[in-house]
């Protein structure tokens, strides 16, 4: 039987062949993956309304890295029907643009949260941490009680806005000097936060956690989970993708 060049037995037989064609076939497909990130800022389209976290939500968002809520949640809506109607509107590239790192997730035991913002009030969702089945009777989410009782203490913040601001998150230099007034700010509804909200468009100033004397883990958490999905306006966004 006349063997060709390219027969596969005789690819599977020689182990130099084989290795150099594997390693032609792995290099195009990482530069196809690869070669797009060299021209992120095309890539990502900028969309409207996305803006940096506040130092507060960054705040929160930490504590929900470190207590592991992408384990069971994504931050990812794709683009189905049934997760749109669920869900919303499918998640933009732009949206995590300034996440470091993504929380897109691939587990969802528990709902994805991307749109969770605005959904219910804060007192739901700092009932929901607390013991997530005095809301939710059948949920089998743990609770996070301990979060109310813990003080925030995030840190410099200003250190954190400038780490954040080397891998390409826009914080000019007023942000980062304000970064640690912010951080507790946006947290007090006495204090005078139109700078905040000028640099933060969108940004939620209250008590988070009902009881405005502490600023707790609480505070940072639910001000993350309150934001996440509320920056876009989408009825805008739609005609902007559009557009290309
Ligand atoms: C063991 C898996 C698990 C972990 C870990 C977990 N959750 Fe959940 N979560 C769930 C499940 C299941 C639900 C749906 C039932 C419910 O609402 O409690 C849920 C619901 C939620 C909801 C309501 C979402 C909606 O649209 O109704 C929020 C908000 C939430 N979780 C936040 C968090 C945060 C923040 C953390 C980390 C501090 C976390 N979860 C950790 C499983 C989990």
């Amino acid at each position: 039987m006349a063997t060709k060049f390219f027969d596969h037995g005789r690819l599977e037989r020689n182990v130099t062949l084989l290795g150099v064609l594997a390693f032609l076939v792995v290099t195009i497909g990482g530069i196809v993956e690869i070669a797009p990130l060299f021209w992120i800022d095309s890539t990502v389209e900028k969309v409207e309304g996305v803006r940096p976290y506040t130092p507060l939500e960054l705040a929160g968002r930490n504590i929900y890295i470190r207590e592991g809520c992408s384990g069971c949640h994504s931050q990812m809506i794709r683009p189905f029907r049934d997760e749109t109607e669920r869900y919303g509107h499918y998640s933009l590239a732009a949206e995590s643009m300034y996440d470091h790192p993504f929380q897109w997730g691939s587990k969802r035991t528990g709902p994805d949260l991307a749109r969770v913002g605005g959904r219910y009030s804060d007192e739901w969702h700092v009932q929901h941490m607390k013991d997530p089945r005095s809301v939710v009777p059948e949920s089998i989410m743990p609770g996070y009680a301990f979060l109310a009782d813990r003080e925030l203490k995030a840190g410099d913040m200003a250190a954190h806005l400038t780490a954040m601001a080397r891998v390409g998150v826009p914080y000019d230099k007023a942000a980062i000097a304000a970064a640690n007034d912010d951080l507790k700010n946006q947290a007090n509804a006495d204090a005078d936060t139109a700078a905040l909200v000028k640099r933060y468009p969108k940004a939620q100033v209250r008590d988070f956690d009902g009881d405005p004397s502490r600023l707790t883990e609480m505070d940072a958490l639910v001000a993350y989970l309150q934001m996440l999905g509320t920056l876009v306006d989408f009825e805008a966004a739609a005609p902007q993708e559009k557009a290309r």
